[in-house]
């Protein structure tokens, strides 16, 4: 596996590849990797000839009082752990790579209404970083395909939009959510959390299960549900940003006849910010 860590020796090396016609895979993350993005990797690998995977904490799509600063930095264990995923390519660049100009009166990519709701309620400004980093991304690595983990469902609809809007001439694949035994779903901030903590955390995803248990059951009244579970997440000491239920192409709240649906969350525990989801295909007698 190579190791770049400047954009003209990745841009060197993306060239001779697509010299030689090799197709490009390309899983954009903030490291401390986990098994969720070792299954985009392996997705990426059986899709493309050169799988490339970037490192890179943003600045930009964390808020002021976000966890910038103690965000995990592993890249050792990640690059081993990149090393066994047979990733081809891994990009580690510097701040000052990716933002050379500085960040002031920069320019940045809106995906408006999209990325005011949900997650971007309580954290604004946040997917107009992302947008910008990955479309920034994006220009620098050239994929054919782009891997994301349906973990960040949100993220994935917005990136989704960007590509559409602006004629990306890349394919978005989202994948699963890996979760742990517990049904938690692995992510890098999980990290922040005791064992007792990785517990209870994972009481999000089976709250979510029992209110897609109860709408394939018949019950129809989503603000009703959202409610509910919101309820049970507070009953066990979680602070609820939102439960939500949502059509899954544009997280537009759904129409009784819409079947393709996503129950979606974000709570805390203690100074840990979490976030879930679910999509599902409404069961036809429900409706
Ligand atoms: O999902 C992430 O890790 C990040 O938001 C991404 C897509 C790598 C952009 O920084």
């Amino acid at each position: 596996m190579i190791v770049a860590r400047g954009v003209t020796e990745l841009k060197e090396i993306l060239k001779e590849w697509r010299r030689r016609g090799d197709s490009i895979a390309f899983v954009p993350t903030m490291g401390n990797l986990h098994d969720g993005h070792l299954r985009l990797v392996e997705v990426g690998r059986a899709q493309a000839n050169r799988v490339v995977v970037s490192i890179f904490v943003n600045p930009t799509q964390f808020c002021e009082g976000e966890d910038f600063d103690v965000y995990p930095r592993t890249p050792e264990q990640d690059l081993e752990k990149l090393r066994s995923a047979k990733a081809d390519l891994a990009f580690l660049p510097a701040t000052e790579a990716i933002y050379p100009h500085g960040r002031d009166g920069m320019s940045f990519v809106e995906v408006p209404g999209l990325s005011e709701q949900l997650c971007g309620r309580f954290r604004p400004g946040h997917f107009r970083g992302v947008a910008t980093i990955v479309c920034k991304l994006f220009h620098l690595v050239q994929p054919d395909i782009a891997l994301f983990g349906e973990k960040d469902y949100q993220q994935l609809t917005v990136i989704r939009k960007m590509v559409t809007d602006l004629d990306f001439p890349v394919r978005i694949e989202g994948v699963p959510t890996v979760r742990e035994a517990n049904g938690l779903a692995m992510s890098s901030r999980n990290a922040y959390l005791s064992p007792a903590e990785k517990d209870r955390a994972a009481m999000i995803y089976h709250t979510l299960l029992r209110a897609v248990a109860a709408i394939q059951d018949g019950e129809r009244d989503y603000p009703a549900l959202e409610e509910r579970a919101r309820e049970e997440l507070q009953t066990v000491g979680f602070g609820v940003d939102y439960v939500s239920i949502r059509r899954q192409q544009d997280l537009a709240p759904p129409s009784a006849t819409d079947r393709e649906l996503v129950i979606l969350a974000a709570a805390r525990l203690g100074g840990t910010r979490l976030i879930d989801n679910i999509p599902f295909l409404v069961a036809n007698e429900a409706l």
